[in-house]
């Protein structure tokens, strides 16, 4: 019988898309390429990322703060076979929870590469090479990305890795070198950094984290210097040369000039991510992809072929799986005949280092290229009372209004638990607030979110902390 939908992939975004599609009522099948369920996120991202930094930030408070506290627990050690089993363990509940979701949503599943042989029609191939054909009145792709290289550096998945090898390396490396100041470099880098590994980060651009408020990132790479990460900016890793069992990496100015060898025992590539439609049969179906391999959408998410959909890191946009999750539920609810919408204003990015760095919405940058007239309230962590009874004060909330409205454009967290916090300034930005209404909120005392607060009567001036 054919079906309502075939969501190809069981990422973020393609296992939201199937649980709302089946909970409006249509008949739902997922194909997925790979042994388990959850795609990038669950298996080789976000999930497995934060058991590491998890467990590696707990490591590094057990020998440095711990005995500051009163705690005695000795010289903590690392048994990196138990923490990676800890890992694994924190995988492997999530993807049988999506395989738990898709039975309890009467989700058929084909487990097989899936290629798009025509409008409504999905050619399953499974790894003993069978082929099966299932049909559908709606296809969506939401098959995700792939690590970028770098010409001439083999990734190995050994000792020249991407995000995927540095997650399951079997010995902490002396020296690692790390290839791109983005969220995977600074996130993974920080892990290693914390086991124990010298740590060098080249970042082609004059700074990192590109995208994110400036202002912010230098107070986070002076952060993050100060607990021993090296950062080569404006620099580019031409080749690493692998011969004599060392790694030997060049580095040139970004700009160009003299080249350096730096000797490393792992090099992690983490250059960005392109999108992943390899043997999906695009091209013959006539699927339009745009320059950088995106498949193009509208702002329904239509392809150029009518009955075929796209949603996640395939498409344009930040690649992240809340903006996939949330474009699977929006596709499913169009479907449906429903309004369904993402509001691209208002996406939190998080990178999860200690502290960490949250952000929604514009930046100073963004406002000042914009010709907006703004008003900026800072509030340091080392004024918020929790922050002080945690011995854990470093960093800042920023919030950008606009200086006639009052209305928020955006909010920039770099402290502890700034993951959480954005969550209500994501919520602020949804509900169009002003920072006075923020500021009016009644937050519970003692918080961290009452830097939040603070930072918005900050824009007027008026913060009572400072
Ligand atoms: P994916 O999760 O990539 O899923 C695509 C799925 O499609 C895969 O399972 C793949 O096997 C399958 N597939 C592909 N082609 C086919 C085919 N032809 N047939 C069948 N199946 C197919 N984002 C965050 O928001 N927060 C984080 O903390 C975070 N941490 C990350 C850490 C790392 C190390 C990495 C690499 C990424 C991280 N991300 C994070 C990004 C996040 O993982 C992605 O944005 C998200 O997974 C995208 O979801 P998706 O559903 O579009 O694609
Ligand atoms: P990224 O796009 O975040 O950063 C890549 C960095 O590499 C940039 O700073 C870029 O300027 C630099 N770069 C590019 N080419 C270079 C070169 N030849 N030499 C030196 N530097 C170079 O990509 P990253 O870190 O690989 O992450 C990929 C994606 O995964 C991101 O889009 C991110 O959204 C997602 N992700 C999200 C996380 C989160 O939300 N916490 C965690 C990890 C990944």
């Amino acid at each position: 019988m054919p079906y309502d939908l075939i969501v190809i992939g069981s990422g973020p975004g393609g296992y939201f898309c199937a649980i709302r599609a089946a909970q409006l009522g249509m008949k739902v099948a997922v194909v997925e390429k790979d042994k388990t369920f959850g795609g990038t996120c669950l298996n080789i991202g976000c999930i497995p990322s934060k058991a590491l930094l998890h467990a590696s930030e707990l490591y590094e408070e057990s020998g440095h703060l711990f005995d500051k506290m009163g705690i005695k627990v000795g010289q903590p050690k690392v048994d990196l076979a138990a923490m990676m089993k800890f890992k694994d363990e924190g995988v492997d509940g999530n993807v049988k929870g999506v395989a738990f979701l898709f039975r309890k949503n009467k989700i058929d599943t084909f487990q097989g590469a899936g290629r798009i042989a025509a409008p409504g029609k999905v050619e399953v191939k499974t790894a003993d090479g069978k082929t099966e054909t299932i049909e559908a009145k709606a296809i969506v792709i939401a098959t995700g990305s792939d690590v970028a290289r770098l010409p001439g550096i083999d990734i190995d998945e050994r000792r020249i890795v991407s995000s995927t090898g540095a997650l399951v390396l079997d010995k902490v490396p002396q020296r690692l070198l790390v290839i791109g100041a983005g969220v995977i470099g600074l996130e993974l880098g920080s892990v290693w950094r914390r086991l124990g590994s010298q740590v060098t980060v080249v970042e082609f651009l004059d700074r990192i984290l590109p995208g994110i408020d400036n202002e912010v990132c230098r107070q986070f790479q002076r952060l993050m210097e100060k607990q021993g990460i090296t950062f080569k900016l404006s620099s580019k890793v031409t080749a690493v040369d692998a011969a004599d069992g060392k790694l030997k990496a060049r580095i040139e100015p970004a700009a160009g000039g003299a080249a350096e060898t730096l000797d490393a025992d792992v090099v992690l590539v983490s250059v960005g991510r392109v999108p992943f439609t390899q043997g999906l049969g695009l091209e013959e179906v006539g699927v339009k992809k745009d320059n950088k391999g995106r498949v193009v959408v509208d702002g329904h998410y239509a392809t150029s072929v009518p009955g075929i959909y796209a949603i996640g890191d395939v498409i344009a946009g930040p690649m992240l799986a809340h903006k996939a999750e949330d474009e699977g539920v929006a596709v499913a609810e169009l479907l449906a005949g429903q309004a369904g919408h993402v509001n691209y204003d208002a996406i939190p990015n998080v990178v999860y280092t200690h502290p960490e760095l949250a952000a929604v919405g514009l930046s100073e940058d963004d406002c000042r290229e914009r010709g907006l007239q703004v008003r900026v309230g800072v509030f340091p962590f080392a004024a918020n009372a929790r922050a002080r009874g945690m011995g854990d004060i470093e960093g800042e909330v920023k919030v950008i209004a606009d200086a006639a409205s009052d209305r928020v454009l955006g909010i920039h967290i770099l402290g502890p638990h700034a993951s959480d916090m954005i969550a209500e300034a994501a919520l602020a930005m949804e509900f169009a607030a002003s920072a006075e209404d923020i500021g009016r909120s009644v937050h519970a005392h003692p918080t961290l979110a009452e830097a939040l607060k603070e930072a918005a009567l900050a824009t007027d001036g008026r913060p009572l902390n400072l």
